[in-house]
């Protein structure tokens, strides 16, 4: 039985007043949380801030992109050591946004994940396909190259920490969702690979969340998929009672 995981994505939203006023209103609504697991993902300015803020409770924080190397001259990146210092537990990697705007490809985001886990941190894979993929019939494609790439060096072992959330691009801040068979299907998918890759019981324990356009009104019927395991959540995280009424649908 796979715990849930509601993880929400702040992006580039919150000044630290505002999202130390945000995480507070979280934790007070989730603070004891034990049957799913939240994690809050601020921007790298408000991290510490919401660290402390969510210390001593059951929520964890992660954040949005981390660099693959451990330290030197890369200027306006952020390494593992620098999270790991203020309790970051989390790493969103290969967000399709990162992928578009930044020019991420597989490669990099591989050896982003291979870092994190190294250093025990959680990646969270960010995979799924464009509009344009979807119309053409090669999402199954799209998604298989993004999780067999950004995965590739991974031991099954590491499949227990790591989460894969399957984001169709066209669904991220549209409104337009995925219906719940859609998503099944590329979740079902998606489990299907991990199992070819790296074997039943890896594919059986890996969380795959949901994200694009989740809200407390289709949360409930996403999440009561058998293959969807949570969600990466956007839009709806930037208010505490949406995200808090979210993760109670995952319960
Ligand atoms: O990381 C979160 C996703 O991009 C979903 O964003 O809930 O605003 O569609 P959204």
């Amino acid at each position: 039985m796979r715990k849930k995981i509601i993880a929400g994505n702040w992006k580039m939203n919150k000044t630290v007043g505002e999202a130390i006023e945000l995480a507070n209103a979280v934790k007070l609504e989730l603070a004891d949380c034990n049957d799913v697991d939240v994690v809050l993902c601020p921007p790298f300015t408000a991290l510490k801030s919401v660290s402390d803020i969510v210390s001593e409770t059951q929520i964890a924080v992660g954040s949005q992109n981390m660099s693959s190397e451990d330290e030197g001259a890369y200027t306006g990146e952020i390494c593992h050591t620098m999270l790991k210092e203020i309790f970051v537990r989390y790493v969103i990697l290969g967000h399709s946004e990162r992928r578009e705007y930044y020019k991420e490809t597989d490669f990099w985001i591989n050896k982003k994940v291979v870092k994190a886990l190294e250093k025990n941190l959680r990646p969270i894979l960010c995979v799924g396909e464009t509009l344009e993929d979807r119309e053409a019939g090669n999402t199954e494609k799209v998604v298989e190259v993004q999780v067999r790439e950004g995965l590739k060096d991974v031991d099954a072992a590491a499949f227990t920490e790591l989460v894969i959330a399957y984001e169709p691009v066209w669904a991220i801040g549209t409104g337009k969702v995925a219906t719940a068979q859609q998503a099944q299907d590329v979740h079902a998918f998606i489990r299907g690979i991990v199992k070819d890759m790296v074997g039943a019981e890896a594919a059986d324990a890996v969380r795959i969340q949901y994200g694009g356009s989740m809200k407390p009104d289709n949360a409930v019927e996403l999440l009561g998929q058998p293959d969807i395991d949570g969600g990466l959540i956007g839009g709806a995280a930037l208010d505490a009672t949406s995200f808090a009424a979210i993760v109670k649908a995952a319960i």
